[in-house]
C-alpha cells in the first residue's frame, strides 16, 4: 500500500480524509494532541508540532510517504489578525518545513488554502483570478501557496471555504454552531452581506482523494456548488434540522465589528475541479441533509 501522511488529522477535514482513505492507503495521522480524536477507524498516529522543523524532517525522511495532505493550520481568522506572528508560524513556516523534507523524499503534497486569498469584490472566483487578500489569515494562506511553488515540490493546492460537517471533538463550524444555539433557544444575528459556497467536509475529502488517485498536481477551487449569503444559509439550516427559524435575525458585517475583514462577495467557480476530477459537489440543502442522515445526534424531531 502507498503511504499517506495527513496533518491536522484531528481537525474536521483531516478526520474525513482519514475515514475515506484508510482502506486504500497506509495512513499516518499527525496532530498536536496526545491521541487521535477519531476512534471509528484504526490508523497510525503521531503527536507532532509542525513548527518544529527538525521533527518534521526526521518524520518525513523516516516514514518516506508517497503523499502528504496538509490540513493543519491556524483557522481562527480573527485570532490570526491579532496574533500575526503565531499565524505566520502555523500557516506559513509549517509549510516550508513540510516542503523542505518532502522535496528530499519526492513526497507529493496536497495543501489546503482558502477563499480568503481574495478580496471579495467580484466573486465567484476561478483559479485564473488574481488573489488580493484583505486580512492576515488570507495573506498567510497565499504565502503558504507561494512557498510550495517556490520550493518546486510536486503539489496540488486546494482552495476551499466555509467547511461544515460533523466530527469528533472538532471546533464548531457555522452549521454546528448555529444548531447548538437554536437547540438552546438562543437568538442569533446572522450577516446578510457575506456570500460564499458552504462546503460539506465529506465532499471535499472525496475530491482530495481524487486529486491523489488521478495525480492532478495543480490549483483547484473546491467548495459546495451553491453561492448563498450567511443569513439565508442559516434559515436553510433551521429548516433542514427542524429548528426555530424565528430565533434568526439579520445583521450586516459593519455592525458585527469583527477583528479581521471578510471577503464579502466570495464564492467559487467549480468548472475546473468538476471537469478534471469528475467530482460533483453538493449544494447546501443536499449537504445538510447528508449531515443529518450521517449523524444521529443531529436528528431532533
Ligand atoms: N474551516 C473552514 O471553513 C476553512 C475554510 C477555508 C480553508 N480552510 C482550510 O482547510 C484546512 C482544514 O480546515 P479545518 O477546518 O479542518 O481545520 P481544523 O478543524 O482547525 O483542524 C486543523 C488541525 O490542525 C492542528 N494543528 C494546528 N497547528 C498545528 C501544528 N503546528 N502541528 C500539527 N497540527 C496542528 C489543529 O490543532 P488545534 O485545534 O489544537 O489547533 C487541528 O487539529 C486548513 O488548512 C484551513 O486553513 C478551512
Amino acid at each position: 500500500m502507498e503511504k499517506l501522511i495527513i496533518t491536522g488529522v484531528n481537525g474536521l477535514l483531516g478526520q474525513k480524509i482519514c475515514e475515506q482513505a484508510h482502506s486504500k492507503y497506509e495512513i499516518l495521522g499527525i496532530d498536536l494532541h496526545d491521541e487521535p480524536f477519531n476512534r471509528k477507524i484504526k490508523f497510525d498516529y503521531r503527536k507532532l508540532d509542525l513548527t518544529i522543523r527538525k521533527s518534521v524532517k526526521e518524520l518525513i525522511l523516516s516514514y518516506h510517504p508517497q503523499y502528504l495532505v496538509n490540513t493543519a493550520a491556524m483557522t481562527d481568522v480573527d485570532g490570526c489578525e491579532t496574533q500575526k506572528e503565531l499565524c505566520w508560524k502555523l500557516n506559513v513556516e509549517t509549510v516550508d518545513n513540510i516542503a523542505y523534507a518532502a522535496r528530499k523524499t519526492g513526497t507529493k503534497i496536497v495543501h489546503l488554502s482558502s477563499d480568503y486569498v481574495f478580496d471579495g469584490q467580484s466573486g465567484p472566483y476561478s483559479e485564473e483570478d488574481i488573489p488580493q487578500p484583505l486580512g492576515y489569515y488570507g495573506k498567510s494562506k497565499l504565502a503558504s501557496e507561494n512557498i510550495l511553488i517556490a520550493m518546486e515540490v510536486e503539489h496540488a493546492t486546494v482552495r476551499t471555504m466555509v467547511l461544515y460537517g460533523s466530527g469528533t471533538n472538532v471546533r464548531p463550524n457555522f452549521v454546528t454552531w448555529l444548531i447548538e444555539k437554536l437547540k438552546k433557544g438562543e437568538p442569533v444575528k446572522i450577516v446578510t452581506d457575506q456570500f460564499g459556497n458552504p462546503t460539506l467536509a465529506d465532499d471535499l475529502a472525496h475530491a482530495i482523494i481524487q486529486i491523489i488517485e488521478q495525480k492532478k498536481w495543480d490549483l483547484f477551487h473546491i467548495s459546495g456548488s451553491e453561492t448563498i449569503d450567511r443569513y439565508n444559509c442559516a434559515l436553510k439550516i433551521a429548516e433542514v434540522f427542524k429548528l426555530n427559524k424565528n430565533l434568526i435575525a439579520s445583521i450586516t458585517t459593519p455592525e458585527l465589528n469583527q477583528n479581521a475583514p471578510r471577503p464579502l462577495k466570495s464564492g467559487f467557480i467549480l468548472d475546473k475541479a468538476e471537469t478534471e476530477l469528475g467530482i460533483k459537489m453538493s449544494n447546501i440543502e443536499e449537504g445538510l441533509k447528508h449531515m443529518r442522515k450521517q449523524d444521529k445526534k443531529f436528528i431532533f424531531f
